[in-house]
């Protein structure tokens, strides 16, 4: 039991593990910190690229990400004081301002519209935006199951790792630089030209819709079509023996998103014979 430790979380002192991040333990507390970059499932490593996580710490001159940041005894942690809520707003706005309005995104349910629109970001009237300076990145359906639209990226890096660390498929790197960086397929490779298997992961980590099954999208296959599913159901993927757990998303009969479970084999992943299913009539 020594690697315990307790530390005050909003005025609560709370006994937790030195391995635990902020963000972990306020979860686990019933606070909600938003995230972007980090994925709260098994396999993903946080990347504390995105700061839409930041805390205070008492005593620290600058704020923490706390989805990086491990307990340590004593720490006095507030995760709702207006500073951070100043920051954590100065992020999703800064991410607004660089993306197109929620109605002309590929997922206005993604994740990234869903924590905007509980802190009252909708977009930002100061910020330039890349398509203002004529940054544009070309849209990508070569893949037959995913549509790319990269004009809804934030670089958050969750789709690398999705590919690399969690399926080690190593499709995906980040290229150019700065402001510019953007997620590419093997050599900047159209993704459907690419080595993608098309197991699907980079669109279940990705939060804002930048990466989308084209199942759910209009014939344009640039915004999210159907939002409502008839029934979810809880499945087991049945093309080979591993067992991988799933949940089947069905409209108008038909299986319109697969996602992965969390269960032994699986651990929330599939491959690509899910996803070729989803396509095929
Ligand atoms: S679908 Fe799978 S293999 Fe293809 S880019 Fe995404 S994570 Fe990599
Ligand atoms: S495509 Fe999605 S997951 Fe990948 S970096 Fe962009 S926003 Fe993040
Ligand atoms: S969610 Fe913590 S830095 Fe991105």
């Amino acid at each position: 039991m020594t690697d315990q430790i307790k530390f005050t979380l909003d005025g609560k002192t709370v006994t937790a593990s030195k391995d635990e991040t902020i963000w972990e333990v306020a979860k686990r507390e019933g606070t909600r910190i938003p995230h972007l970059c980090h994925l709260d499932k098994p396999g993903y490593r946080s990347d504390g690229n995105c700061r839409a996580c930041m805390v205070e710490i008492e005593g620290e001159r600058v704020l923490a990400a706390s989805c990086v940041r491990n307990v340590t005894e004593g720490l006095v942690v507030k995760t709702e004081t207006d500073r951070a809520d100043k920051s954590r707003k100065m992020v999703f706005e800064m991410l607004a301002a660089d993306m197109r309005p929620r109605e002309e995104s590929p997922d206005d349910q993604s994740d990234f519209w869903l924590w905007s629109e509980s802190m009252g970001i909708t977009g930002s009237d100061r910020f330039e935006s890349k398509f203002d300076a004529g940054q544009h990145v070309e849209f990508d359906i070569s893949n037959p199951a995913i549509a790319v639209n990269m004009d809804a990226c934030i670089a958050c890096n969750a789709c690398v790792r999705a590919c690399r660390e969690v399926q080690v498929n190593d499709v995906i790197g980040m290229g150019e630089r700065g402001s510019h960086s953007v997620p590419v397929f093997d050599l900047a490779d159209p993704m459907g030209n690419s080595t993608c298997v098309t197991c699907g992961e980079c669109v279940q980590a990705c939060p804002t819709g930048a990466l989308y099954e084209k199942t759910l999208m209009d014939d344009s296959n640039k915004k999210r079509e159907i939002k409502e599913f008839d029934k979810v159901v809880d499945s087991v993927c049945p093309f080979c023996g591993v067992g991988c757990q799933t949940t089947m998303a069905v409209k108008d009969n038909k299986i319109v998103q697969v996602d992965g479970r969390n269960g032994p084999a699986n651990e929330n992943r599939l491959c690509v014979k899910v996803a070729l299913a989803m396509i095929t009539p």
